[in-house]
């Protein structure tokens, strides 16, 4: 009997949307629901892995026998992944992390006036990109990629342009695929090869996107 593919690896994972809070009952989200990340989590357990799993706002179980930390805003989550970073041998960003966060986050309820409000947004961190290019920089770190068109043009240029060893890209156009559903297609890349794995349930997905990632893993050694 062969031990787990994963055994003895350890996986950081991050999942689900970031909340950026404009005031004490308002905010900006996005409609990620962790789905694919928290089977990534649960496949990587199974697979024999010691799994961290760093959360977003959603709302889903801990998956048996995983490591898990709640964040809201995108500041958050970069704090819990840099500071679970040391000792992890993969690093997964799944989490639909904001793109941009309000410049301040009003203390009281902000009041309706005039006809129109102008919000002023920042650049949040790129917690990705931090991480490829951390002084603990796990060996194998791994990007997902919504896109509309031009998949592998985009999912190559983000693999390059934030230092990843792989990336799995999802063409979020096509129905039935991605954000909110149980299923996903995804394309992964890495630097000399491609791999596609076709529509099905994102449990099953994420046990391949395991075995490639378990199989670069063996590949480095
Ligand atoms: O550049 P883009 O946002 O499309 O890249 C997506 C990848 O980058 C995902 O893996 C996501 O988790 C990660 N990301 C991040 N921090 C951000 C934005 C994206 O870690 N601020």
């Amino acid at each position: 009997l062969r031990p787990p593919r994963l055994a003895g690896r350890r996986l950081l994972v991050s999942a689900g949307p970031t909340f950026e809070d404009i005031d004490p009952v308002r905010f900006l989200g996005n409609r990620s629901s962790g789905k694919m990340g928290f089977a990534v989590a649960d496949a990587a357990r199974r697979m024999g892995a010691e799994v961290t799993l760093v959360a977003g706002p959603v709302s889903l179980p801990t998956p048996p026998g995983v490591t898990r930390v709640d964040v809201r805003r995108a500041a958050q989550m970069r704090e819990a992944v840099l500071s679970a970073l040391p000792g992890q041998d993969a690093y997964v960003g799944a989490a639909a992390v904001a793109d941009y966060a309000p410049a301040e986050t009003l203390p009281q309820k902000l009041k309706k006036s005039g006809e129109s409000l102008t919000l002023t947004l920042v650049r949040t961190p790129d917690i990705l990109a931090d991480v490829a290019a951390h002084p603990a920089r796990p060996r194998l770190v791994v990007g997902f990629a919504a896109e509309t068109s031009d998949l592998e043009t985009y999912a190559r240029d983000k693999l390059h342009r934030k230092g990843l060893d792989l990336i799995a890209a999802n063409d979020v156009s096509r129905p039935g695929q991605g954000f909110e559903g149980d299923d996903n297609a995804l394309s992964v890349f890495w630097r000399d090869g491609r791999r596609d794995l076709a529509l099905g349930p994102k449990t099953r997905i994420a046990t391949d996107l395991l075995l490639i990632i378990a199989e670069r893993l063996e590949a480095m050694e």
